[in-house]
């Protein structure tokens, strides 16, 4: 008789839940008790942890990390006439709020072993209408930085790091959101700080540039004012309870990225020797958080199949490039246009980590990948 085994989950919510229930249990009743839905205390506390916690002097709350990346595209003054440079192999948030400025999107590749946008593609897409420059630090890991910062000083194009999966990533020791004018950050439930809702926020050094982004995300108020509207703005806050949950979360973030950490390295040695299951390759300056961790097969299909008759769930980020899309057929783009970002959507998969994936669960995951590369391949 074959023991049914539990099912393991691409994230598991409910886990890291139970682990802090009463610490959030109680700030939730906090917030109801104080009425404190739209601004106010723990909204502020919350932006100040957060700016401290990614080493940066201000933080500004939105709705959600797709606003984030529109209000600091408007409050740079970035519209119709203007292009923008993005990842092909990114979630569509990021040409989304391109689009949503009245800008054109362009996309750039990924390298040929390295999922993030590639230096050499943003290069040969610069164009006079070229104003910004949109880096995602993609599944956890930062971009190639200084590559990136040259280009964009050497054009005078403003870079924005879209960290929407990279909370607390280094690259060369420093971390993400310091590295352009503003970085911007999604608290959507599965990120590695996750709320209860949605949520996202505006990181940067410039205290002018801050000061218009809380601005346009609160109805153009200036601040303190109900209803003098310096500009029209959005209705895009950061509210109450998400900022309480997410002050609790940030308490233990460090911890969770250190066993995100463990889990990867695992995951890295094992799979290192695997015949036809690929890793990519790790840059100790781009050290990542591990939002996702994403091997590379030939027989990606049949892999993710495997895994699922065992209970195991993966996922594909991203299944089609952004170039690819229906929402960019405008566009006339080929996949040999994006050759790297065309190879890679039909060979990754992600697998399962979290911070309370157990050992014996790693070692399912280990176990059933190695039985597929063993057993499955030629
Ligand atoms: C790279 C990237 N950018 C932007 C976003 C948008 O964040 P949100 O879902 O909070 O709007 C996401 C989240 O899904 C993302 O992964």
């Amino acid at each position: 008789m074959t023991i049914q085994q539990k099912n393991i989950p691409l994230v598991d919510l409910g886990a890291q839940y139970r682990s802090i229930k009463t610490e959030v249990d109680t700030v939730i009743a906090n917030v109801l008790e104080h009425s404190a839905f739209i601004g106010g205390t723990f909204v502020q506390q919350f932006e100040e942890e957060f700016a401290k916690a990614q080493d940066v002097k201000y933080c500004v709350g939105v709705g959600n990390g797709t606003d984030a990346i529109i209000i600091v595209l408007k409050a740079l003054g970035i519209g119709v006439g203007d292009e923008v440079i993005i990842p092909a192999n990114s979630f569509i948030a990021t040409s989304e709020a391109v689009t949503a400025c009245g800008a054109s999107v362009v996309f750039a590749d990924c390298g040929s072993a390295d999922y993030c946008i590639s230096p050499e593609s943003i290069a040969a897409k610069i164009t006079i209408r070229t104003k910004a420059v949109v880096a995602v630090h993609l599944y956890g890991q930062p971009a190639q930085m200084d590559e990136i910062i040259a280009l964009t000083k050497k054009h005078n194009l403003f870079l924005i790091e879209d960290s929407a999966q990279a909370h607390l990533a280094e690259y060369k020791g420093k971390k993400v959101g310091n590295f352009g004018i503003a970085a911007t950050f999604s608290f959507y439930p599965g990120k590695n700080l996750g709320s209860y809702g949605d949520a996202g926020a505006i990181v940067t050094n410039d205290e002018a540039l801050a000061v218009r982004c809380r601005m346009l995300a609160n109805h153009g108020r200036a601040k303190g004012e109900k209803y003098d509207h310096h500009i029209e703005g959005y209705n895009s806050r950061l509210d109450g309870l998400q900022a309480a949950i997410l002050s609790v979360k940030l308490k233990h973030l460090s911890e969770w990225t250190k066993k995100r950490r463990a889990v990867a390295q695992r995951y890295d040695e094992e799979f290192r020797g695997m015949k036809d299951l690929g890793i990519f390759p790790r840059v100790a300056e781009r050290e990542s958080v591990y939002h996702l961790y994403v091997v590379r097969t030939k027989k990606r299909d049949a892999l993710r199949e495997y895994l699922k008759a065992q209970g195991i769930e993966a996922g594909i980020h991203y299944p089609i490039g952004l170039p690819f899309l229906e929402a960019y057929k405008r566009l006339g783009h080929t996949p040999a246009d994006f050759p790297h970002t065309a190879q890679f959507q039909n060979e990754i998969l992600s697998l399962p980590i979290y911070p309370e994936l157990t050992t014996e669960d790693q070692s399912r995951i280990i176990n059933a990948c190695a039985e597929f590369c063993e057993n499955k391949t030629v």
